[in-house]
């Protein structure tokens, strides 16, 4: 009883037109057998949304948005609408991916405001939430994963409209990965956490993704883990026959 995995590349600060060349290796390699099993998305900066909208029709490979504002529209200079990212295509968006946290000092309550404008724009957030290293060592992780679902994940969520990402911020583009068995153990915290948060029914129907170093050579391992619905992939999403060895992983 699963929910059918995604497979997201985060695709952070990297791309220009040139790359819709490995959206179009992506897309070719997403065969019947890869769709019958697994959701695919690809989250390229904000300038190529719009151009790689309209390559995927047809293709399913789903859209998404890196990030954006908690505003309908306004004087806000630079900043990205969620109703301009599902106008240009998009139907996912990140919030409150660890670097936005890190270098843009985005805090939980910011997080939650933009997931829910996510939301109102009919896109699908995926929250991300992850100890620091520090944290881990001091015995933190499961408090501090909990505390930013409760302060990050908009009120009445659902499984259509929220996916969860765990991305422990040591393991990312680190080449660090956490045990199946720590993966195991936050995963089961946040499939709890969200019974509190989305409710009994709802719960057991969102998505967990595991993101932070995943490879084709660690996927299997990670993807079989319980309560783990799919990874968010930054560095080995940028390569396709990486992405696609990750998503065959399921
Ligand atoms: O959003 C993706 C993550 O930050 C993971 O990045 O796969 O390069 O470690 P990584």
């Amino acid at each position: 009883d699963r929910p059918r995995p995604l497979v997201a590349g985060n695709w952070k600060m990297n791309g220009l037109r040139a790359s819709a060349k490995v959206l179009g290796e992506i897309q070719a390699g997403y065969t019947a057998a890869l769709k019958s099993k697994v959701d695919l998305a690809i989250c390229p900066p904000a300038t190529l949304v719009g151009s790689f909208a309209v390559l995927s029709v047809g293709s399913r490979v789903a859209i998404g948005g890196q990030d954006c504002h908690a505003k309908e529209s306004g004087a806000y200079t630079g900043e990205i609408s969620a109703e301009m990212l599902a106008d240009a295509g998009a139907t996912y968006v990140l919030a409150g991916h660890s670097e936005r946290r890190q270098y843009n000092g985005e805090k939980d309550a910011d997080v939650a405001a933009k997931a829910a404008a996510a939301q109102r724009a009919g896109l699908t957030a995926i929250v991300c939430v992850g100890e620091t290293k520090a944290e881990r060592e001091a015995g933190r992780t499961l408090n501090v994963v909990r505390k930013q679902l409760r302060g990050s994940i908009p009120a009445d969520s659902t499984s259509q409209n929220l996916v969860v990402a765990y991305e422990p911020v040591w393991a990312i583009g680190t080449g660090l990965t956490p045990t199946a068995a720590d993966v195991a153990e936050v995963h089961a915290a946040i499939r709890e956490e969200l019974r509190r948060l989305v409710g009994k029914a709802e719960q057991s129907r969102v998505r967990i993704l595991y993101g932070g170093s995943v490879k084709p050579s660690n996927a299997a391992e990670l993807m079989a883990v319980d309560n783990v619905d799919g990874a968010l992939v930054g560095g080995a999403s940028l390569i396709a026959a990486d992405f696609l060895g990750i998503a065959g992983a399921y």
